[in-house]
């Protein structure tokens, strides 16, 4: 990530606040409470996660200062982990995330925090190069992703890679609701397509949500485009604003009857694809978001006041 502050994944309209919050493991039947773990919490809706890229909660893990983690520490090394942390210890500079048939066999209450810490490791290992090109080991390949990222919304961070220039690499962010999130765009990606709606193709997809791999769409995201439309009734400014009001209605009647797929139709998510003097909007990001309510949406409000509220939203947090 390439700031510190984060906005909320689910209801995409505050920033996430930093807090110090309990955390029970599961592990092999007992429970296991870190008494002082951070985590990003929402003030808009409450969404509460572990704070994956600050919390090093591997490295607390093996703090000697805390005798209940000791606990946990001895627990784990009982059910078998200790090649988990092996991984975490080793020190080659390698981007990696490791074999997948190793994580399917983690147990439940470590799976996830393996998963945030390997996420974290690799996006803050690619924030600290900064520039360039740079190989990430994905479980059953290797890529090189081009540095500064593409793009970067509230659940993933999206790369250019050099082995296929039609595609892009999207990891998600080193939390569930995001490796979730990566999940659902997989599964509901087909969907779309099947209904008129452009998306760009999956062509592959780590089982837990922590990374894939898509086609990279033509155009521009709607968050870029916006401010070099010029004036309302300049005549680009109207045929994109057009385009994007039918593209949106589309979007919004089928999420009346089918529920289960809608989505966020944020400025990031909304790509605008001009060509001669035809404007074709297209849909890069198809995971799901459930809380958003479009019962009294208003195009209108969209256009001129919430566009700009978002971008000024993306630019604060640094997605732009
Ligand atoms: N397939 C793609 N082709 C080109 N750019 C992309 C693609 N996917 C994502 N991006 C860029 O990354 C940004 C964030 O991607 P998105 O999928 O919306 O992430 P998130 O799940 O975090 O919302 C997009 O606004 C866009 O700029
Ligand atoms: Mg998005
Ligand atoms: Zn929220």
């Amino acid at each position: 990530m390439s700031t510190l502050l984060e906005l909320c994944p689910r209801c995409e309209a505050s920033i996430l606040k930093r807090v110090e919050v309990a955390h029970d493991i599961d592990v092999s039947g007992s429970v296991v409470r870190l008494p002082k773990v951070q985590a990003e919490e929402c003030p808009a809706c409450g969404f509460r996660s572990l704070s994956g890229r600050e919390v090093r909660l591997f490295d607390v893990l093996f703090a000697p200062q805390y005798g209940t983690i000791r606990e946990l520490i001895a627990a784990l090394r009982t059910a078998g982990y200790v090649g988990m942390f092996l991984r975490q210890d080793r020190t080659e500079s390698a981007l990696a995330f490791g074999s997948r048939s190793y994580v399917r066999e983690l147990d439940d209450g470590v799976r996830d925090l393996y998963l945030d810490n390997e996420s974290s490791h690799v996006i803050e290992g690619l924030g600290a190069v900064g520039e360039g090109w740079v190989p990430v080991e994905l479980a059953s390949r290797r890529l090189t992703v081009k540095l500064p990222r593409l793009g970067e919304g509230e659940n993933g961070i999206v790369y250019d890679v050099k082995e296929a220039d039609d595609s892009v690499l999207k990891l998600a962010k080193p939390r569930p609701y995001s490796r979730n999130h990566l999940r659902e765009e997989h599964e509901f990606t087909e969907f779309f397509a099947s209904h008129g709606i452009p998306v760009p193709e999956i062509v592959d997809a780590d089982p837990h949500g922590s990374f894939m791999i898509k086609k990279r769409l033509a155009g521009e995201s709607l968050a870029r485009v916006y401010e070099t439309l010029g004036p309302p009734d300049a005549p680009l400014h109207r045929l994109v604003r057009a385009t994007t009001e039918r593209f949106i209605a589309t979007l919004l009647e089928l999420f009346v009857t089918h529920p289960e797929v809608k989505t966020s139709v944020s400025p990031n998510n909304i790509f605008v694809l001009l060509e001669d003097s035809t404007c074709r909007c297209l849909l890069v990001d198809t995971g799901p978001a459930p809380l958003h309510d479009y019962s009294r949406f208003s195009f209108a409000e969209y256009w001129e006041t919430t566009i700009p509220q978002k971008i000024r939203q993306y630019r604060a947090v640094g997605y732009l």
